[in-house]
């Protein structure tokens, strides 16, 4: 065990289906990771290797004492439309949401890899919600190449492919 804390955060789109790669990623840099998904990344967790990776899925009931250690660092992979605009609004009527939230209100170091095709991303809402998260401190990575300073809506689809090429390093060496 380190004292380093990772979430991560996963949603509903194909990279979901990497984030057991992601939790022994991180676990060889180090950190203890957590995988909190969305109920729509559910599907993409089964047949995934998670064990002994805690898999948070709800919030505790009124009076049960707090068993998970307050992150260091929160990871989105992917982030989906849905949950990058609902995020970047304050929208926290999730667990995995009020994760996020609290994660920006606190500026804990977080880095997310939105995964939208180009319909979606062309809505105006996904520019605006960028644009908040970035202001806030959010590093975005881009999930075809790992950039930071530029992000490419995914074409339709190549979401199976851009997932394989996916590097978990892009994201955890800007936590270090
Ligand atoms: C097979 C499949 C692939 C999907 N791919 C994407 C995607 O790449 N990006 C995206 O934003 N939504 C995608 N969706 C839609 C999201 O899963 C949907 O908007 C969901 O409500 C997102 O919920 P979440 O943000 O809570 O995870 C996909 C859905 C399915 C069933």
């Amino acid at each position: 065990m380190t004292d380093r804390t990772l979430y991560l955060v996963t949603c509903g789109a194909p990279l979901a289906s990497r984030i057991g790669d992601g939790a022994q990623a991180a676990r060889d840099r180090g950190w203890d990771p957590y995988v909190i998904p969305t109920d729509a990344a559910l599907p993409w967790l089964e047949g995934q290797d998670l064990a002994n990776v805690p898999v948070l899925t709800g919030n505790r009931a009124p009076g049960e004492p707090k068993c998970t250690p307050k992150a260091d660092a929160v990871v989105v992979v992917p982030t989906t439309f849905n949950t990058l605009n609902a995020w970047a609004n304050g929208n926290a009527n999730t667990y995995p949401l009020t994760i996020l939230c609290a994660a920006l209100g606190s500026r804990t170091p977080t880095v997310a890899v939105p995964f939208a095709k180009h319909d979606l991303a062309g809505h105006p809402a996904w520019l605006a919600s960028l644009a908040v998260l970035r202001y806030a401190g959010i590093r975005v990575v881009d999930p075809h190449d790992g950039s930071t300073a530029s992000l490419e809506p995914l074409q339709s689809g190549t979401g199976d492919t851009v997932t394989a090429r996916f590097e978990w390093d892009w994201v955890l060496r800007i936590l270090g």
